[in-house]
C-alpha cells in the first residue's frame, strides 16, 4: 500500500521506510512538480498540535487531485533538553539550521544534567481514518560530536537503551530499533493492523 508522507525530511522517508517497507507499506516523500510543498506551521510548542495541522494541509493539499485516494503520513518530531527546559523542542529543525550541534554543545558546556528525550508524533490518515502515535527515545548528549550516521542532533545524541553510542554512530536499523520515530511508526503499524470494525 502507497503512504504519501508529507516533508521536506528525506531522512524521515528513509527512516519510515525502514520500519513499514517490510510491513508491506511503501512510504514516498509527497512532492507537487518534483518539490515538497511548504507546510506552514503553526505557533505552538507541542508537536502533537502541530502534526495536526500538518495532516490537515496534507488534505487540503491532494483534494481534488489524483491522489485524493492515497493514504497521509506526517509527523513532528524535536529534541527535548532537560536543562534547557525542553528546548529546542518544536524548534528543532530551525535551531539546527542555526547553531548546528556545535550550539548545542556550546550552550550545555558547563551542564551536568545531559538528559533529553527525542519525540516524534506521526499521524496517518487511510480511508477517512486517522491513527495517531507517539514515540519518545530517552538518552543524553554527548560532550562532543560522533559519528556522521543519521541526520540533524544524531552525531550528539546517545539513547540510554545503546552501548554508549551516538545515533550518529550506530547502523540505521540500530537506531531504527531504538529511535522515537521507530516506536512512533511501529505503533501505527500494530493499528493499522488491527481489524477494522
Ligand atoms: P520537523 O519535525 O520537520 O519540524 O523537524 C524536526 C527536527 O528535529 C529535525 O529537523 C531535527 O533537527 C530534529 N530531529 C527529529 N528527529 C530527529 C532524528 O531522528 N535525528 C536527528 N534529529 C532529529
Amino acid at each position: 500500500m502507497k503512504v504519501l508522507f508529507l516533508t521536506s525530511n528525506e531522512n524521515k522517508v528513509t527512516e519510515a521506510n525502514q520500519t513499514l517497507s517490510e510491513l508491506g507499506y511503501e512510504i514516498e516523500q509527497f512532492l507537487i512538480n518534483g518539490l515538497a510543498p511548504k507546510i506552514i506551521e503553526p505557533q505552538s510548542s507541542e508537536i502533537e498540535i502541530v502534526s495536526e495541522f500538518k495532516i490537515q494541509q496534507a488534505l487540503e493539499l491532494i483534494s481534488g487531485t489524483n491522489f485524493e485516494n492515497h493514504a497521509l503520513l506526517v509527523e513532528d518530531s524535536g529534541l527535548f533538553i532537560e536543562s534547557l527546559s525542553d528546548f529546542p523542542g518544536v524548534y528543532s529543525s530551525y535551531f539546527f539550521r542555526t547553531v548546528g550541534n556545535q550550539g548545542i554543545l556550546k550552550l550545555l558546556e558547563n551542564e551536568s544534567n545531559r538528559n533529553a528525550e527525542y519525540r516524534a508524533y506521526s499521524i496517518l490518515y487511510r480511508d477517512g481514518v486517522y491513527f495517531r502515535a507517539l514515540g519518545k527515545c530517552l538518552g543524553s548528549i554527548s560532550t562532543e560530536i560522533k559519528g556522521s550516521n543519521g541526520f540533524g542532533y544524531d552525531p550528539i545524541f546517545i539513547p540510554d537503551s545503546g552501548d554508549g553510542r551516538t545515533f550518529g554512530e550506530m547502523q540505521d536499523y540500530e537506531k531504527e530499533s531504538k529511535s522515537h520515530r521507530g516506536e512512533s511508526l511501529r505503533i501505527l503499524y500494530d493499528k493499522l493492523s488491527l481489524p477494522s470494525k
